[in-house]
């Protein structure tokens, strides 16, 4: 592999410098992690589905005109994307009750929500990504109340495209989490979906069956993760010729 600088590695992706400015190369690792780190595995083949299903729902949003970082795939693990100043939220959009608000709300998992609803969290992991509110956001200066009106404004149309291309293929969409950047025109800036959009952050349910096909999988110990993801790429055609994977996850924690 040519030398080149690492900028930034997280738990399941690494972010080279790329080969312009303003770009940069995201390499998909095989760790999967849960709870913040608390739970850690390597699941062989996990990064170059990532990779593929990131590229697919991205290039799918570019179609539809939601602006995103993606530019091309560089290989099986490889993508280029545009640099961005990432804001410090994660940007949630439920569809039905999961994981967290149904903890928070007492709402049984599967529940419809009345319509889709934003939420934010403050990303530091030292503090396990806590709920704000827009008020904090904007108190303490995360984003501006533009930049907040232009985020809810961009996960819901990914929500649009997201469920119905999941829908197409049977599956539900539940809940998903985005990143957004800004990318900055002189004094000016625009926001963009960043990050990745994979199975590892969204809540992917069959439609006949409830069958779980996301990383709750690993979460809650419900079999092969990789088998799961790569149902959710068969269903969506874009399963990679030559992905192995173990039949276990391996834990290494
Ligand atoms: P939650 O129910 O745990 O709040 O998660 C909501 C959605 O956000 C779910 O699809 C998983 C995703 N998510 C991430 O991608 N990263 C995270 O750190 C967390 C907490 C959730
Ligand atoms: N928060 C992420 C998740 O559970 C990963 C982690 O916390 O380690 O989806």
């Amino acid at each position: 592999m040519a030398r080149r600088k690492k900028i930034y590695e997280g738990k399941a992706k690494i972010m080279y410098e790329g080969p312009e400015p303003g770009t940069l190369v995201q390499y998909f690792k095989d760790d999967a992690t849960a709870f913040n780190a608390e739970k850690k595995a390597t699941i062989e083949g996990k990064g170059v589905l990532n990779n593929r299903l990131s590229e697919f729902f991205m290039s799918g949003l570019t179609q539809v005109g939601i602006p995103n970082h993606f530019i091309k795939r560089l290989n099986m693990r490889e993508q280029l994307i545009r640099s961005v100043e990432i804001i410090p939220l994660e940007v949630i959009v439920r569809n039905f009750a999961a994981g967290s608000i149904s903890k928070r709300l007492g709402m049984a998992e599967g529940t419809p929500l009345p319509r889709p609803i934003v939420e934010f969290c403050y990303k530091d992991d030292a503090l396990g990504d806590p709920l704000v509110s827009e008020e904090h956001i904007i108190a303490f200066g995360w984003a501006n109340q533009q930049d907040l009106d232009d985020m809810i404004a961009l996960a819901l149309r990914v929500n649009d495209f997201m469920s119905g291309v999941m829908l197409a293929v049977g599956i539900k969409l539940v809940d998903f989490k985005i990143e957004i950047g800004r990318i900055w025109e002189n004094d000016f800036h625009r926001l963009i979906v960043a990050d990745e959009i994979s199975p590892d952050s969204c809540r992917l349910w069959d439609i006949e069956t409830g069958r779980k096909l996301d990383k709750d999988v690993f979460r809650r110990d419900l079999g092969s993760l990789a088998d799961a993801y790569t149902e959710v790429a068969r269903r969506l055609g874009v399963l990679p010729s030559n992905v192995t994977h173990a039949p276990k996850p391996t834990l290494i924690n």
